[in-house]
Formats: structure tokens, sequence, C-alpha cells
């Protein structure tokens, strides 16, 4: 062998390490690709904040940072963040062959203009994305927040909602638990892969804007279910910086908050003097200048199938419900029984206008359940499913002609699309073919608490006493089943009060007696199908001299 032959194969080993250096680094600095997932949500102000979360699949970038500017602007800003270790991947994988090390990072944009497009990257190279800041106050426009729940049994059905989502153009979704059924498993890693890969798949606004989530946490985010710490729920608090307790309040300015809430799964039972509890109710005092708060939480307090008296379901009633009587969470979202329900508003544990209202029950991609028929429970203003089973209150000797029969499926699986304006908010429920099979409009708590002074359960003499006759509009209008009729007499009088159809015949005479000056209210429950219909005053003094009232007034119902 001569000695530059030697010389060569001494220093090949050196050589193709250096080679092999250079080959990756130069192919890292061009090549790396964009992580496979990206998602977008809130710790904070979401109109001068967001953060991005995604993932690292290969551990290729040891870094966390990214590139973002105002849509517009030519130079490119820098912001670090913080990366956790997946909870069962690299050295903590123990499925074969194991799955290489991700990281989860987190970078937090502050200092943003409200309603403002914005862009992101991750390399000079890589994909743009974008999103918008959330709007600070509500003058010009409308703020659209879908919300579902229950995501993962049936992949394409998951799809197709998430599809159905995004093209109703929402700035944000609320998830209100069981996302990937994974049970907090490893095994079911792969459950969580294929959603996110759906989720960057699809959930993109019509301007093809990354679509922000809040997340909720249910059971199939934990180990067991019920659990009285996070550490059970190694995927959910992995994945979202929000909640970080397994509960709290996102504020949109003044107009709206959204309470998160943990039914069990990773907090203590609901106890009432319960850590989250104590918080729900300072949270709930703290935000009395608000225009509309919503809550989410995964079980029911108002099931269309499971037992209402279980023993959760029974301390989320106890302990929560009071709380948003008191401070007016006109609309809440629950999730877990794969049906879709909306219950009358409920107050003290009857129909009450100034009730709140739940809106559940989390079947955006499972199997549909069976429903209790809502026309012999009580609480149940519609609900859907694969088949009508008796109601709560069902006489079993005399059932219900619907029991039995179909629930309408169709329209089971579902999710909801608020309209958040300054006064009010539109609940449209969208089924999986896109349609809107039902809507309604919620008034805003400002315009509740100022109907609201009119007593419902004790009395009907209002303070104040009104100078002329007059006849107001009913509340809720349109409504389902019940609204509340108002009016003002100057001083006693005979009242007659009747509901008459859109063709002149009458339906109920619904008040006729001696009534002293002042403000009082009659309440109409009604079985008649839908349709225009109209009420009329007729009042006559009975003091000298004698003055007599007529007025009509038209009402929608709405089934
Ligand atoms: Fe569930």
């Amino acid at each position: 062998m001569n000695k530059t032959k030697l010389c060569y194969l001494n220093v090949m080993p050196f050589l193709l390490v250096v080679s092999i250096f250079f080959g990756v680094y130069t192919s890292e600095a061009a090549d790396v690709p964009d992580p496979r997932t990206i998602y977008l949500t809130w710790i904070d102000d979401p109109s001068t904040t967001i953060i991005v979360h995604y993932h690292d699949y290969a551990s290729n970038r040891t870094e966390t940072k990214l590139d973002f500017r105002r849509k517009g602007r030519a130079q490119w800003l820098t912001k670090t963040g913080i990366s956790v270790r997946h909870p069962y991947t690299g050295d903590a994988s123990t499925i074969v062959p194991p799955e290489p090390l991700r990281l989860v990072h987190t970078v937090h944009l502050t200092g943003l203009w409200p309603d403002t497009d914005y862009e992101f990257r991750f390399s000079e190279s890589g994909k743009i994305y974008r999103f918008r800041s959330m709007p600070g106050n509500l003058d010009e426009t409308e703020v659209r927040v879908a919300l579902g729940g229950d995501l993962y049994h049936i992949r394409s059905e998951m799809q197709n909602t998430m599809r159905r989502v995004a093209e109703r153009d929402p700035h944000f979704v609320v998830i209100g638990g069981d996302w990937a059924y994974a049970d907090g498993l490893e095994e079911r890693l792969w459950k969580w892969d294929h959603l996110w890969e759906d989720w960057m798949e699809y959930m993109y606004d019509s301007e093809g804007r990354l679509i922000p989530i809040i997340a909720v946490i249910g059971n199939h985010e934990t180990i067991g279910s019920y659990r009285s710490t996070r550490e059970y729920s190694p995927y959910f608090y992995t994945y979202f910086a929000f909640p970080a307790e397994g509960y709290g309040a996102i504020d949109f300015g003044t107009y709206l908050s959204v309470i998160a809430l943990d039914t069990e799964h990773s907090n203590p039972p609901i106890t009432g003097s319960d850590f989250q509890t104590l918080w729900l109710e300072q949270a709930l005092d703290q935000r009395n200048e608000i225009n509309h708060i919503i809550a989410s939480h995964h079980l029911t307090a108002y099931p269309s199938h499971r037992d209402k008296d279980g023993a959760r379901e029974t301390r989320i009633r106890r302990h929560w419900h009071p709380l948003f009587e008191q401070y007016d969470v006109g609309l809440v979202f629950e999730n877990h029984d794969h049906t879709y329900h909306r219950t009358h508003y409920i107050r003290e544990g009857n129909i009450n206008p100034w009730g709140i209202k739940y809106l559940g029950a989390g079947n955006w991609g499972t199997r549909t359940r069976d429903v209790w028929n809502p026309h012999t429970t009580w609480y149940l203003e519609e609900a859907f499913g694969t088949v009508y089973k008796p109601g709560i209150d069902e006489d079993p000797i005399n059932p219900h002609p619907l029991t039995g029969q179909s629930a309408n499926p169709e329209n089971a699986r579902h999710f909801y699309l608020l309209k958040v304006r300054e006064n009010d908010i539109t609940v449209e429920s969208i089924n999986g073919n896109g349609e809107v099979f039902h809507s309604f409009t919620h008034p805003s708590r400002h315009m509740r608490a100022d109907a609201q002074r009119i007593p419902l359960s004790t009395g009907d003499n209002l303070p104040g006493m009104p100078s002329s006759y007059v006849l107001f509009q009913n509340y809720p209008n349109p409504f389902n089943r019940v609204t509340v009729i108002r009016y003002g007499i100057p001083d006693r009088s005979n009242v007659r009060i009747a509901i008459h159809n859109l063709e002149g015949k009458k339906i109920k005479l619904l008040l006729n007696e001696e009534k002293e000056g002042g403000y009082h209210h009659v309440v109409w429950q009604t079985d008649v199908s839908s349709g225009i219909y109209y009420y009329t005053i007729e009042a006559t003094s009975l003091v000298d001299p004698p003055d007599r009232f007529t007025k009509r007034r038209k009402m929608i119902l709405l089934k």
C-alpha cells in the first residue's frame, strides 16, 4: 500500500463525518419542513395577542421561534417561545418502533393591532400562515363563534363537520371536550395525529386564515375519565396553553367572555367549596360589565341521553347553575351525550324566560345515541338522536306517540354558530349537511337585566305607575312554548288579553280580570304549532271618567 493511499484511508472517516455534517447542516437550513401541526389559541386579550402552538415531529427544530408581521408590512419580526417534550415520544415512548421525540412549541405574540391580518412563517422558504386578531369592540361588526364537541369516533364525520364549520367562517371555535377519544393513552397517539392532520386540512376561514380554538376538557382526554389532578390528561395539558388549570375565562373586550369549565376530569369534585367553583363565582363577579357571557363544559347539567340524576350532573346543577342564574350566564354549551338538545330557559328548577338555556350535546363526529322524548321531559325544548325513548316525565301506561319513533338523526349531527352583536346573539343550530335547522336570538345581559325588573314568580305588581295604557312587545320573541306579555294601566281597570291566530280565530283568553293601576304581566305557555300570532289587550278604566284602551301586537312562535 503506498503512502498516498494510506493517508487517504486515514482521512476518509473524517471527510465522511465532515461531509455528512455539512450535508445535514445545509439541507436543514434549506429543507426543514414546516411543522405538521399548527394551531392557535389565546391566554389573554384576543384583540392584541395570540398563542401559536406547533408540534415538531422529528426534533429537527431545537429552537422555538417564528417570524411574524402585520399583513402588508415588509419587515418580519422574530419571536421566540418555549417548548415542552411530548409526553409519549422520544425516550418516553414505549411502543415499537418508538416514536421519535416531538416537541410542542408555544409562541405568545403580543402587541398586535385589533381586527388586523397577520402572517407568520417558520423559515424564510417556508409557507406563510395567516390569522386575524379579534375586534376590540362590536361597533361595526359581528363576531361568529362555532361550538361543538365529541369529535372523533368516525373520522369521515369529524372531517365533514370541520368542513361545515369552516364554511360558516367563524372567528374562532370552542371545542367542548372529547376531542380524539385517546383517553390520555400512549397507544392512541395516532388518534390525536389524525385529528390534527384533519384540523390542518380544513380549519381555515374564507380568507384562508387559521381559525383559533378555545379548548374545553372532556372525559376522553383523561386516563380514567375523572381525576383530581392534571397528570392524567397528558395530551390536553401539553397541547393547550389555555385553560392552564382546566378552567378559565377569555375576555373579548367588554362584549363577550367565554368560560371554559372542567366537569371533574382533571379537577376535584364540584362540591361548592372546590377551587374551580370558588374561581367561577369570583370570575363572574368581576365581569358585570360584559355584554355576553357564555360557558362551555363537557358533562351535561340537563342531559338528553344520560341520567339526569347522575352524581356529577346533580353537582353541576346544584353548584354551578345558581351562579349562572345569579350572573346571567344565559347560554351554557354542554356535550357528552352524542345527541342534539336545547333546553327551555330554566330558572330555579322551572321553565322561566329569564333562566339559563343549555345547548348540547356533543355530536361533531360521534355515533349518535337515542334521546329522551322532549314532549315528556319538562326541561327539553327540543332533542334529536336516533330514536325517542320515553321522556323522564312520561306515563308508561300511556306513552307519547313519538316515543319509539325516529328522532331525526340528521339533525343530531350538529354544531352551533353564534353571531354575537352588541345587544344580542343569534344562535343557529347547523346539521351535518350544513343546513340551519333552528335559530333564535338571545338578548345581551344588559337587555335581560332591563326586562328582568319584572318579577315573574311572586305577584305581578311592579314599581312605578304608567301615565297611560301601554302594551309591550312580548319577551322572548320569537319564542318556543313560553313567552311573557307585559302591560301597564294608569288606574284600576278591567283587563282582557286574548291570543288570536293569523286568520283571526281566538286561540286563548289569557286574562279577564280587574287589575289595580300599575305594570303587570301574563305568561303564555302553549303547545300550539309554529306561526304568527296576535295578542290583544282591551282595558276599561273603572274610575271616573271611564277610559277604554285596545292594542294589538304580533308575536312569532318557533319550534
Ligand atoms: Fe364525554
